[in-house]
């Protein structure tokens, strides 16, 4: 048995539904739930507070291999100190983008995200590249995507802000991670593309849900 076989992979773009969903599913499933952006996120915070440049790869590197991550229900600890409400912030969100595209630090994380899910025996783990390189022998790959205007109205409810602003965000951000040329965002072929636009949370995951048992 692979240690994948248990895997659930939720990819998509920001704003898509992706943590809400892949939380509740993973509730229903019974299975470990891993948000694998926190996990950039939480590099990207470890170089903020040293004062590193985003852009310069040698020493974002360096750095992410000497950084711990400690993930959890309640949160993230970065080095041991709760970075929980850092990670969401402006700072972090604009810099993530440039730490996500340093190969060296996919490389680090992909491995831990493999470890971490296979200590557990499965997971549902979303990110961007779940289906097509982390866990390609996932038991089920869903790809979530909805509209751009639903995706920055729902990023403008979780942390305000002017719908126009967050939507050109969004867009850059998306940009970003679907050009880089290490593991861009794709739909991997084998993944069930499911639009959240105008649906409820529940009918999604009782999709998601039916498709895993099916
Ligand atoms: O899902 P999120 O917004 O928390 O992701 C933060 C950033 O990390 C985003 O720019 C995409 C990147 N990311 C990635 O490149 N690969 C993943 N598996 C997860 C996130």
């Amino acid at each position: 048995m692979t240690p994948s076989v248990n895997v659930v992979a939720i990819d998509g773009p920001a704003g898509a539904g992706k943590s809400t969903i892949a939380r509740e599913l993973a509730r229903v499933l019974n299975l470990p739930y891993l948000d694998t952006g926190a996990m950039y996120r939480g590099i990207t915070c470890a170089v903020l507070r040293k004062g590193v440049n985003p852009i310069d790869d040698a020493a974002v590197s360096q750095l992410a291999l000497a950084t711990q991550l400690e993930i959890s229900e309640d949160g993230l600890l970065v080095d041991g100190v709760d970075a929980t409400v850092d990670i969401r912030g402006e700072a972090v969100t604009r810099a993530v983008s440039s730490v996500a595209a340093n190969s060296e630090v996919r490389r680090d994380l992909r491995e831990r995200q493999r470890s971490w899910v296979a200590l557990r025996g499965g997971g549902v783990v979303e990110g961007r590249d779940i289906a097509t390189v982390v866990f390609p022998d996932a038991r089920l790959k869903v790809f979530l995507t909805a509209s751009p205007l639903v995706r920055a109205q729902r990023r403008v409810a979780q942390i305000g802000g002017d719908v126009e602003q967050i939507a050109l965000d969004i867009a850059e951000r998306d940009h970003k991670d679907s050009t880089r040329s290490d593991s861009p965002l794709r739909e991997s072929e084998n993944a069930i593309l499911v639009d959240t636009s105008d649906r409820s949370i529940e009918d999604v995951v009782k999709q998601i849900v039916e498709v895993f048992h099916g």
